[in-house]
């Protein structure tokens, strides 16, 4: 009923991991996304420098009539989407409240990893969720902040990066964790390694996954649904490095990136 187009918006390239499961979940919508290039990482950046971002972020996305805002990052979502939902009369969803969800509705043992950026981990933000949602669950969370240069790098599958994941890990190993929270746009893209370190008992859960189911739900509800013909556009805008980020989203997208256009975020 209305084909307006769902904005998503991260600090770079990782939240396209987030709109390639909104297209392939919704097929029907239309999606602008924006890519923070020029001031990525938000992962080591303080609160008050990720809501003026945040904002500002909105600001340019609200220019382009969106329906919808999806906080397609780990980082902004710990950090501002309780400003940005008071802020806005549109729905503005972020990516940590659906990942908990599910965490905290499969585990059995009650003990579930998180992996995050340090800014993530920080917050407390997953924990919070998980313990309002279950107040016996146990929490071990762990700052990983090499996965994203290498996810980048395109090392997904390579012997220094399984070493990386291990140094890392080894850690949550000594808890009898069964869930692992994916809590960083990039580290879906880890998956596998991941899953190899960590052992089939332990089930990986993928934050943009379940991000995508609640959108669907919440677009329902509030019947925002777009079921005219109109369907599929998809619009790419960065405030930086188009060709670094053209090239990522081929490797990730089930689509070609046609058109990038750059955004002078600081004047919004
Ligand atoms: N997109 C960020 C997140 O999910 C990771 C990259 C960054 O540090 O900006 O937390």
């Amino acid at each position: 009923m209305d084909n307006r187009p769902i904005g998503v918006f991260d600090s770079g390239v990782g939240g396209l991991t987030v709109a390639r499961e909104i297209m392939r979940q919704l097929p029907g919508e239309n999606m602008i996304y924006f890519g923070d290039t020029a001031r990525v990482p938000y992962g080591s950046k303080s609160k008050d420098t990720i809501i003026k971002y945040s904002r500002q972020i909105v600001r340019f996305l609200l220019t382009k009539n969106v329906k919808a805002i999806v906080v397609a990052c780990n980082t902004a979502t710990a950090l501002a989407l309780k400003e940005l939902q008071k802020e806005n009369t549109i729905p503005v969803i972020g990516v940590i409240e659906p990942g908990a969800i599910t965490a905290a509705k499969t585990t059995e043992t009650k003990n579930i990893g998180v992996v995050a950026t340090e800014s993530t981990i920080k917050s407390g933000m997953y924990t919070t969720f998980l313990r309002e949602l279950d107040p016996q669950i146990t929490v071990v969370s762990k700052a990983c902040p090499l996965f994203c240069p290498l996810v980048e790098e395109g090392w997904t599958d390579d012997r220094v990066t399984d070493e990386v994941i291990a140094r890392y890990l080894h850690e949550l190993k000594d808890y009898e964790i069964d869930s692992l929270i994916l809590g960083c746009t990039h580290y879906p893209l880890l998956r596998s390694a991941i899953g190899r370190y960590m052992g089939e008992g332990v089930k990986l859960v993928n934050p943009a996954y379940e991000t995508a189911k609640s959108l669907r739900v919440l677009l329902e509800e509030q019947q925002l649904l777009n079921t005219q013909t109109d369907r599929g556009h998809y619009t790419y805008f960065v405030s930086d490095g188009v060709d670094n980020f053209v090239a990522f989203a081929d490797r990730v997208l089930p689509c070609e990136v046609k058109l990038t256009s750059i955004v002078n975020i600081e004047s919004y």
